[in-house]
């Protein structure tokens, strides 16, 4: 079993503050990943939590013992990065083997645990290939191999798949979720990528700018994020925002103008928010429905991309830029066109100007 838990983590390099006030659960065998722009610190994280780099201030606690000052080997912790670094001269089965010739483990002992890894992984019958034989994915696989020898009690990625080609990365990451079923491990998964997010997490830490935004379920987040840019990030085509200005708070009910002739009646937590304030309602691509009246917000249509079970216009809607929509394949729309579009209010999110969800009173 491994739990691990981060508190009151500060980390600096020098002058620059890259970490503030990281506190986290992670459960034994849980699935989690840190998800966020290129360069909000999600490498830093992982290596503290490895070991590799020491915080400035804070606690990592490994299965309730304090690691914050031990070394990498004394953590129980196995990190697979980016790029591979394997041996191009040795084999396979060498490269998978590595971390326990190092540790001087028996032949015999040796050889069970790298034929597992390789049974697990699929490389049986790659074993005595030279890496520079093996696909891109192979190689992720070794990579990967190298780690589960060692029974770590917890796995941390580095954003693995960022190499491969989308195609592949599609594979792997049905690959490490399989694994993670397989192995029952606690695994930690750094990546920029939202995709990756959504389909192999437990937990989503959303980090932006070395704070994290919000921790949830992949499900969590995509219905309830609590903030405009952890609701931007989620979520594929990326969320709308509409400007309402002069929105009319009545009860637990707020009424957004989105244009002139178009409404849109929210039930949210009206606590901050007042009469006259602006707000952003957000609405989802696949959250938007064509009227067949010409009645609601319009929309003038740039660019359609039929992708097979779904039809995507891009476009604009008026007093707000770019607008998304994501449709059933059979819409008949083509570029220059103006289609009208129902909002319905139980899909819309809103958000005061500071970025800040208003919660909907009934969910
Ligand atoms: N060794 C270092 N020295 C100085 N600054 C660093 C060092 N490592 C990372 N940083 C800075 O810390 C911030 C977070 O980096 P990183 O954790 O690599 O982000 P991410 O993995 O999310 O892209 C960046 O601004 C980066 O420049
Ligand atoms: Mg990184």
């Amino acid at each position: 079993m491994a739990t691990v838990k981060l508190e009151n983590i500060y980390k600096s390099f020098g002058e620059t503050e890259v970490l503030f006030d990281i506190n986290l659960d992670i459960n034994d065998k849980e699935f989690v990943v840190f998800v966020g722009p290129s360069g909000c610190g999600k490498t830093t994280l992982l290596r503290i939590i490895s070991g590799l780099e020491e915080v400035t201030s804070g606690k990592v606690i490994i299965d309730d013992q304090d690691v914050s000052n031990a070394p990498p080997v004394e953590r129980g912790i196995s990190m697979v990065f980016q790029s591979y670094a394997l041996y191009p001269h040795l084999s396979v089965f060498e490269n998978i083997a590595f971390p326990l010739r190092v540790a001087k483990v028996n032949e015999k002992e040796l050889e069970e645990r790298v034929f597992k890894a390789a049974d697990i992984l699929q490389l049986n019958d790659r074993l005595d290939f030279k890496p520079g034989q093996l696909s891109g994915g192979q190689r992720q696989r070794v990579a990967i191999g190298r780690s589960i020898v060692r029974n770590p009690k917890v796995f941390l990625f580095d954003e693995p798949l960022s190499n491969l080609d989308a195609a592949l990365r599609g594979d792997m990451r049905v690959e490490l979720a399989k694994l993670h079923q397989n192995l029952q491990t606690t695994m930690i998964y750094v990546t920029h990528d939202q995709i990756e997010a959504m389909t192999m997490a437990d937990k989503i830490v959303v980090l932006r700018d070395g704070v994290i935004e919000q921790v949830g379920s992949p499900m969590e987040l995509y219905h309830h994020p609590k903030t405009k840019f952890v609701a931007g990030f989620i979520g594929h085509p990326k969320m709308n925002f509409l400007k309402a200005s002069n929105i009319l708070v009545k009860g637990a009910q707020l009424t957004a103008n989105i244009t002139d002739s178009n409404s849109v009646n929210l039930s949210v937590e009206v606590a901050n928010t007042k009469t006259g304030d602006k707000i952003e309602v957000g609405i989802r691509p696949e959250d938007v429905e064509l009227t067949s009246d010409n009645k609601g917000l319009p929309m003038n249509i740039e660019v359609v991309e039929h992708i097979g079970a779904t039809v995507i216009l891009y476009g604009s809607v008026e007093g707000n830029s770019d607008f998304c929509a994501v449709l059933p394949s059979d819409t008949n729309v083509n570029p220059g066109d103006t289609v009208h579009l129902a909002l319905d209010p139980s899909k819309c999110h809103a958000f005061n100007i500071q970025g800040q969800a208003l919660y909907r009173q009934v969910d």
